[in-house]
């Protein structure tokens, strides 16, 4: 569905848009009357401050897109810890402050909670930054609301809403963002931007996807020539990132640019050439088939499959992904060389043995990533019945027919799983003649 599409069922367009009344409509129907009537205390509050209240960033920009979201910021140009230290006085709760960076996070009462919906809330000062060298974190000190937003990534995250007593509504738009937002146009404000941060490359490519919008050819080439950066910024950081494309509703887009620009390779060179169309069809495929609840580990463990196990691990290493995520990939390349053992001739318990120390994620990545028809049948076999096949006997049991502790029941008790595996027992009364056969050869 097109933003113009979403846009007109939401009986919204952006481009009629005149004055902020419009906008307030907007934003008091997108937040509701609870939460309204307490960010109307908390505006009280921050005019009694002499200061006024925004929302900013995200929010506005998926607001005035038709997509309202519940996921606010809120920046105050003024004093955030003294109000927030106001705010608990007389709404109650308690406040965690972040002196180096003038914000608050206030943790709402039992009551408020109620309320509102929310656990707690940020509030911020508006602030400008300068990096001292790239990828660092910035200096900061307290600015107007106008260079708070010159800080941010891309000109259409640069929109303020005032929710002030008497400017409710009013659009703060000073660098460009509602004329991108209405030509659906994604750039950076300055051409440092990427030498600040250049996890916004990754940013800009989840949000152009996201919203159905260009990135205009100047940040292509500012991202181009920042590529190198990349080198510079944790794995976890862009791990980070990468998370949050693999959540995003249709993720494949995002990796297809991040390769056509550069960015996987620059991330890790072995991520240079993976095949786009092939990505598109398993994610897709991915989606239908998965059992999973989150389906991102899926996805990335498809990311990776055609490159080499070294080669993986390797992405593993640069990307600092977990142990157990690591393993996945590990079951997958180990799956990936002995696919042959697997076709239509293998019984099932063999499919068994090659498959009973899979994780649910690399299951699911390879009923999704294998091509042959049988081996495919053959895991989602596995996936959906065969690992839950146990014998009625249990290890308790063959301790009551004598056995001692040790190796030999676990032998035993495989043994039967495999029998019922392939057939050669059905029954309860099958079994136990075939225990009783085991114990005596031992
Ligand atoms: N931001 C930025 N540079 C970053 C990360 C964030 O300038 N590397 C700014 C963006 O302008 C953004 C705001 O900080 O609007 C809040 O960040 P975040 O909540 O991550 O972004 P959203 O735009 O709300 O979108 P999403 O939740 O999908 O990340």
């Amino acid at each position: 569905m097109s933003n113009n599409d979403v846009k007109s069922i939401l009986g919204f367009d952006l481009m009629s848009l005149h004055s902020f009344s419009d906008i307030s409509s907007l934003v008091e129907h997108a937040l509701g009357s609870e939460l309204l009537s307490f960010i109307n205390d908390i505006s009280i509050k921050t005019d009694e401050n002499d200061a006024d209240l925004y929302i900013v960033g995200g929010f506005v920009r998926d607001l005035l897109l038709g997509r309202p979201s519940m996921d606010f910021d809120l920046v105050i140009d003024g004093d955030a810890i003294r109000l927030s230290n106001e705010l608990v006085s007389e709404f109650g709760g308690e406040v965690t402050i972040h002196r180096r960076f003038g914000t608050a996070k206030w943790y709402l009462s039992e009551e408020l909670v109620s309320a509102t919906g929310l656990n707690s809330l940020d509030l911020v000062s508006s602030r400008s930054e300068s990096y001292d060298k790239p990828a660092q974190l910035p200096d900061v000190k307290p600015d107007s609301i106008k260079w708070d937003l010159q800080r941010r990534d891309f000109t259409v995250n640069t929109l303020a809403v005032n929710l002030s007593p008497g400017k409710f509504g009013e659009l703060v738009d000073c660098w460009g963002g509602l004329e991108d937002l209405k030509t659906n146009l994604l750039q950076v404000l300055h051409s440092r931007s990427f030498i600040d941060d250049p996890t916004r490359m990754l940013r800009a490519v989840r949000l152009e996807q996201r919203l159905d919008f260009n990135i205009t050819d100047d940040t292509v080439q500012l991202m181009v020539a920042s590529l190198p950066l990349l080198d510079d910024v944790s794995g976890d950081r862009i791990r980070h990132e990468i998370e949050k494309i693999l959540h995003e509703e249709c993720p494949e887009a995002v990796l297809v640019r991040l390769q056509e620009i550069g960015v996987a390779g620059a991330i890790h060179s072995s991520m240079a050439y993976i095949v786009g169309e092939w990505l598109e069809t398993k994610f897709a495929l991915a989606r239908e088939y998965s059992l999973l609840a989150d389906i991102a580990p899926v996805y990335f463990g498809l990311w990776l499959y055609s490159l080499s196990i070294d080669e993986s691990l390797s992405v593993c290493n640069r990307l600092q992904v977990s142990t157990k995520a690591e393993e996945s990939l590990r079951q997958i390349g180990r799956v990936k060389s002995i696919l042959s053992e697997l076709d239509a001739s293998a019984n099932p318990s063999d499919v068994v043995r090659n498959l009973d120390d899979l994780s649910d994620i690399a299951l699911d990545v390879l009923v999704v990533a294998v091509d042959s028809q049988d081996v495919r049948k053959n895991i989602e076999k596995f996936r959906n019945e065969l690992r839950f096949i146990q014998p009625v006997t249990n290890g308790n049991d063959l301790l009551e027919l004598g056995l001692m502790p040790g190796p030999d029941l676990g032998r035993i008790l495989l043994r039967l799983k495999m029998a019922w595996l392939d057939g050669e027992i059905s029954s309860k009364e099958e079994e136990r003649v075939l225990v009783e056969a085991l114990v005596a050869e031992r």
